[in-house]
């Protein structure tokens, strides 16, 4: 039995105010709240088992390396991936995809050759194939939404042609909420010979993940909105396109053997991890991903479903409400605009005054936004410890909203 009461009561932020009133925390997807187990975590990480990982061969740099490297598995596990080799810790979504791009992608392609994305992408996963096309010429080959915001699988697929080197798309829309079947598009681009980045960063936070199941090459997460640390994630790469990629950033622990003229490569996954990473942020991480597979992803979907299809009947009522995007299935992530000439910082600010966190802007998606007509929505986004209640305090806000300003 999921337990929202229960889970809120994880997540010390949760019960503060703001304005005067009890937070109703609806940005999650921009970055989601963090449970005790991950800040304890934290605290014990750097209070009592803190030290460099990898390059001593004392007991707390050993201790600490174990607790990171056990978050390889942790993550593995998370996304149903069998093999923790698979995975590359990032500091999340973008520079696992900037990985990608500069990694895998820029030595093979030449101008002309095609990147095929979606017009949901967010900025992360549309950017890094900018850097080639600016430097190498590549082609980006846009696929439109449905009108309903959802994503034709098939329409991906017959944009691949005899030039497209890679397929580049989310399998939800931060903006929106859209599902995108990307096991559909991988099958379809591999019957072409053609690799497939899955971004995830907002689909793995809303729904069980099986890296198998969904057959892609790469696919790429965010501890931030997997309610974990800033600055941790991770991509999970196919061990053939690990293969074939070229190290990214060069440094200490990514090396084998160093000289003058010579330099040697340690095996992936640690080829592309230069530096000190991240360490404690990864651990945190772990922590996370553990406290979601306790929950159960099946069960966190399930609820979150139900706030949807909540939130969903409660905007039905409210005429001067558009809702962007309104998919079968998609996610609890709601792009508002309100009727008349209000804009979207004016209504997050009143929203705000109710102590109703949302996000106001273009979501780091430009050419969605553009496709859908509108310079800006106002994004409420939904996570694992929203309620019912709170839908009917953000509805409360935007009846406010619409006196003020409708
Ligand atoms: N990608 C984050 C968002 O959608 C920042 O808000």
């Amino acid at each position: 039995m999921y337990d929202v009461e229960r889970i809120r009561a994880d997540f010390p932020i949760l019960s503060r105010e703001v304005n005067g009133k009890p937070l109703v925390y609806l940005d999650n997807g921009a970055s989601a709240q963090k449970p005790r187990v991950v800040i304890d975590a934290i605290t014990k990480a750097y209070s009592q088992e803190y030290a460099n990982v990898h390059r001593g061969l004392h007991y707390l740099s050993n201790l600490a390396t174990d607790h990171y490297e056990n978050v390889r598995g942790i993550i593995a596990r998370f996304l149903g991936a069998p093999d923790p080799e698979e995975i590359v810790f990032t500091s999340g979504t973008t520079e696992g995809i900037n990985l990608v791009s500069y990694a895998w992608a820029a030595p093979r392609l030449t101008a002309g050759d095609e990147i095929v994305l979606s017009v949901l992408e967010h900025h992360a996963n549309i950017v890094p194939w900018h850097f080639l096309r600016e430097r190498q010429g590549a082609v980006l080959k846009w696929v439109e939404p449905e009108a309903d915001g959802s994503l034709d699988p098939q329409k991906v697929i017959d944009a691949i042609g005899p030039r497209t080197k890679l397929v580049a798309v989310t399998q939800m829309s931060n903006v929106t909420g859209a599902l995108v079947d990307v096991a559909a598009i991988c099958r379809g681009a591999h019957d072409r010979g053609v690799p497939v980045l899955v971004d995830g960063s907002q689909g793995a936070v809303h729904r069980p993940v099986s890296i198998p199941a969904i057959g892609c090459d790469f696919y790429a997460i965010t501890g931030h909105k997997l309610y974990g640390p800033s600055g941790s994630g991770a991509i999970w790469i196919a061990r053939e396109r690990m293969a074939e990629m070229r190290p990214f950033l060069g440094g200490g622990d990514m090396i084998r053997d160093v000289g003058r003229d010579t330099v040697t490569y340690a095996d992936p996954p640690m080829r592309f991890e230069a530096g000190t990473p991240g360490i404690v942020q990864q651990i945190g991480f772990g922590a996370a991903l553990e406290y979601l597979m306790a929950l159960g992803m099946e069960n966190v979907a399930a609820h979150e479903a139900d706030l949807r299809d909540y939130a969903m009947a409660r905007f039905k009522g409210l005429n001067w409400l558009n809702i962007q995007g309104t998919s079968p299935g998609k996610g609890a992530i709601f792009s508002l605009t309100l009727d008349g000439a209000a804009h979207a910082h004016d209504i997050s600010t009143v929203l705000d005054k109710k102590g109703v966190a949302v996000r106001a802007g273009t979501h780091c998606a430009m050419p969605l936004m553009e496709h859908l007509g509108v310079t800006a929505t106002c994004r409420a986004s939904f996570g694992l410890y929203n309620t019912r209640a709170e839908v009917d305090r953000l509805v409360e806000a935007l009846e406010l909203c619409h006196e003020l300003f409708g």
